[in-house]
């Protein structure tokens, strides 16, 4: 049998209880300790979740026995902070995605990795999903030919709380790096690292960007056209159109349970991907799957292509002029 991953999470808010809920369906693995900067919040989630330890701070989580990973689940600008933590200890991070505010800071993280000889992957969770899989599949059977076309935007309208993480500067907010992140690492993904970046942004009531349309291009290959938007509900599909046909990932591509390859010629074939859980059991999977292996970083998501993500991260914020505290020091 399998060995038991023991799992810790760090930061207790909304996407945190999606993970919990689905690592609770990974086989041969725990959530043991949850820690928050509140105990009654930690204990409540906790006694939710079945957590052994409960704890109202994050250095407490270091007092778990037999802990073998921990889920960064904070706002970006402290994925930083809390990976270095983790690792200074030899703990495995999964941290979740912007990896962290820009290419300094994910380079120290992955430093301190290397140093420590201890696991870490971004929670980009869109790579290790079985309709990704597919579509990269397709692409390497050449069935779309040669691809000149990625087109992908993710658009919609949060509630307005100023204050809150996905609209406060001060957190990193703005649609760029938490929604605009998934087309650019589709691109990423299927085109590689562009040779031209063009990109430009509006800015909404917060100062944070609101809307961001940035355009790759590869040499004289191909085109990625790519958007994200807080202001509107957009279709939040991926369209990949080479010579010989195209895929559409439908809404929302990034988690995708329909994807539709459609010939120039001949019929159109349908994949569906039903599930139950919310998704992220898969990069579970993976870190568990890597921790059994001993290995340090994952294949199918690794470290060298979080930094060439963070890289074009920087690079269009820069061309939109989407800034951060966080990039001046
Ligand atoms: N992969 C995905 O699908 C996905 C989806 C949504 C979000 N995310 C990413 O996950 C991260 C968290 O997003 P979220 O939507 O879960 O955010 P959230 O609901 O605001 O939760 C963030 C948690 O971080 C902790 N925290 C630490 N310092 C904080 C501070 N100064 N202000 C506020 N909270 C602080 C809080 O937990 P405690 O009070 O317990 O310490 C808070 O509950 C973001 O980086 C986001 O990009 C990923």
């Amino acid at each position: 049998m399998s060995k038991t991953i023991n799992w810790g999470i760090i930061g207790i808010g909304k996407i945190a209880e999606k993970f919990a809920s689905d690592l609770a369906t990974v086989e041969n693995a725990k959530l043991v300790a949850v820690a928050s900067r509140s105990i009654d919040r930690a204990k409540e989630f906790g006694g939710r979740h079945d957590s052994t330890f409960a704890y109202g701070s994050y250095e407490e989580i270091f007092n778990t026995p037999d802990l073998d990973a921990i889920y960064i689940a904070t706002p970006h600008t402290s994925h930083a902070e809390c990976t270095k933590l983790c690792l200074n200890k030899g703990v495995a991070v999964l941290c979740e995605k912007p990896f962290a505010m820009n290419e300094q800071e994910v380079k120290e993280m992955i430093h301190l990795a290397e140093e420590k000889q201890t696991f870490l992957m971004e929670a980009l969770w869109t790579r290790f999903l079985p309709s990704t899989k597919k579509v990269l599949e397709i692409i390497d059977s050449k069935a779309l030919g040669d691809i000149k076309l990625l087109q992908a935007d993710f658009g919609f309208i949060p509630p307005f709380f100023p204050e809150r993480r996905v609209l406060n500067p001060e957190y990193g907010g703005g649609a760029f790096l938490d929604i605009g992140i998934y087309p650019a690492f589709l691109s990423l993904l299927i085109l590689g690292y562009p040779s031209t970046i063009l990109a430009t942004s509006t800015k909404g009531p917060t100062g944070v960007d609101e809307t961001t349309a940035f355009l790759y291009q590869y040499g004289n290959n191909n085109i990625a056209k790519l958007s994200c938007t807080f202001g509107a509900e957009t279709n939040t599909e991926a369209t990949i159109f080479g010579t010989e046909g195209r895929i559409v990932m439908k809404k929302r591509f990034h988690d995708t349970k329909e994807i539709e390859l459609i010939p120039n010629e001949g019929e159109p074939q349908v994949f569906n991907f039903p599930r139950e859980t919310f998704g992220y059991n898969h990069e579970i999977e993976e870190v568990n799957d890597c921790l059994r292996k001993g290995k340090t970083s994952s294949d199918l998501w690794p470290l060298s292509q979080s930094l060439k993500l963070i890289q074009l991260l920087d690079k269009t914020r820069e061309e939109a002029g989407i800034v951060y505290k966080t990039d001046k020091s």
